[in-house]
């Protein structure tokens, strides 16, 4: 095998495994690199016996070898945790590459970070994209979605490999697509994972209420009818899935598994960013406390309570509206940040464009949203039901109170802020707009 790869591959963990798979599956020629060390033995050498069946594959632990392994200009994917690492790596790749080679970090790092990757590379005439990748392993393997920000020339000049192994919606079309400038692929992935943080509470909170008065396989039934319907997703089929594993003993999986939720920290950095950029991200932050609560079983244990159950009784269409309303909320309240994150960065990005490489054509854009409150508040009470009968049950339903909270304030053009000012500036003379006048005045208020 003489001639050079197309792409180099760094990272052979499980995401960057899948994605190599993917890029071999199409013929794409590839160099992978892995780093040998105490904790990451023989992985190179391991992935390349895995997959001796193709013949444009190289492996390398040393990383000149791998950069010389590869077509000029060079492209090199990143597949890397994000963090200090990422920066370790692109110092040891400064001097070995050359002007006009292209790194493409696809792992989820923050994007502020990327902001800056790009401007130190910027200095040595060596390019640079961020991208975030969706869909976990199995997406990595055989069609992810690709959201990818940057230079557009850049983009051009990945897109012909990417079109290959990405993920397809409904006409056929990819699911990968330029986001925005410098940051706004990883911005948009990290805002992605803060509705997913939000969509996995929901579905679990709909559990939770659903357990109280049946049974795992009619929880199961309830949850298949709800995925032929418009609520169908990845994650309500994947928790379909792990609801039914059990053991040979006829255990169900679920019950082993200790209830301490963990994170990456995505959904903690979208829920950062949401406020920062001044966004009503309650959804994903409800659900991100959720995990925070439950990440302490010894504090818990420690302060149980028996508590009886509900005499309330609930319906399963009044379940499946609350969980519908609540889902198109979440989204709704995603979109709102990466449109803000549009503006005040100046991306140039099209907010449908995201919703169709997301979902393969769903319809939780935010351009419909205006149709869709009219719907929504045709099922609001859904969301005071729920509610209800998780008060009366004892039950912590932190992203359904969201999501309820989140929509009576939105379609509410009356609120409460007024004394809110008014305290600010009783206490602190800090002044408030006159809705007569639209000046901004303060009061000499009787202390
Ligand atoms: C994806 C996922 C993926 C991963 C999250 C999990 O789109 O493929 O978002 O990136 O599942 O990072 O995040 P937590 O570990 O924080 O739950």
């Amino acid at each position: 095998m003489n001639n050079l790869s197309s792409l180099g591959i760094i990272g052979l963990g499980t995401m960057g495994s899948a994605l190599s798979e993917n890029l071999m599956n199409n013929k794409i020629s590839i160099s992978v690199f892995n780093r040998e060390n105490e904790n990451e033995k023989m992985v190179v050498k391991n992935f390349i016996k895995k997959n001796k069946r193709f013949k444009f594959l190289r492996g390398y632990n040393n990383l000149f070898q791998f950069i010389n392994s590869l077509k000029k200009p060079r492209n090199v994917i990143l597949l890397i945790p994000p963090g200090k690492i990422i920066d370790t790596l692109i110092k040891d790749l400064i001097p070995i590459l050359e002007r006009n080679d292209l790194i493409i970090d696809c792992g989820n790092s923050f994007y502020k970070d990327s902001i800056k990757r790009e401007k130190l590379l910027k200095k040595s005439k060596i390019e640079f994209l961020d991208c975030g990748i969706s869909g976990g392993e199995e997406g990595a393997r055989n069609g992810p979605s690709l959201m990818i920000g940057g230079n557009k020339k850049n983009f051009k000049r990945i897109f012909p490999f990417f079109k290959k192994i990405s993920a397809k919606d409904l006409q056929k079309n990819e699911c990968c697509a330029h986001m925005g400038g410098m940051g706004s692929g990883h911005f948009v992935k990290m805002i992605h994972n803060g509705i997913e943080y939000g969509e996995m509470q929901l579905i679990v909170e709909t559990f939770s209420v659903l357990n109280l008065k049946y049974s795992y396989p009619e929880i199961i039934r309830f949850f298949e009818k709800l995925n032929t319907s418009i609520d169908n997703s990845f994650l309500l089929k994947s928790t379909i899935s792990i609801l039914k594993e059990k053991r040979s003993s006829g255990k169900y999986v679920v019950d082993e598994i200790l209830d301490e939720a963990e994170t990456n920290g995505t959904g903690l950095w979208a829920s950062i960013e949401g406020l920062n950029l001044n966004q009503s991200n309650s959804i994903m932050i409800s659900s991100l406390l959720a995990r925070t609560l439950s990440s302490n079983k010894a504090l818990r244990k420690k302060y149980n309570l028996e508590r009886s159950s509900s005499k309330l009784k609930i319906d399963l269409d009044n379940i499946q509206k609350a969980f519908y309303i609540s889902k198109c909320l979440n989204h709704y309240q995603g979109f709102q940040i990466i449109h803000k994150a549009k503006v005040d960065f100046k991306w140039n990005i099209n907010l449908s464009e995201i919703a169709r490489i997301w979902t393969n054509g769903c319809i939780i854009k935010s351009e419909l949203m205006s149709e869709i409150s009219t719907f929504l508040k045709k099922d609001e009470d859904s969301l005071k039901t729920i509610l209800t009968f998780g008060i009366n049950s004892n039950l912590a339903l932190l992203s359904f109170s969201a999501a309820f909270n989140y929509w009576i304030s939105l379609t509410s053009e009356k609120s409460n802020a007024n004394i809110i000012q008014a305290q600010r500036d009783f206490f602190g003379n800090h002044g408030f707009r006159n809705k007569n006048t639209n000046s901004i005045v303060s009061f000499p208020w009787t202390k």
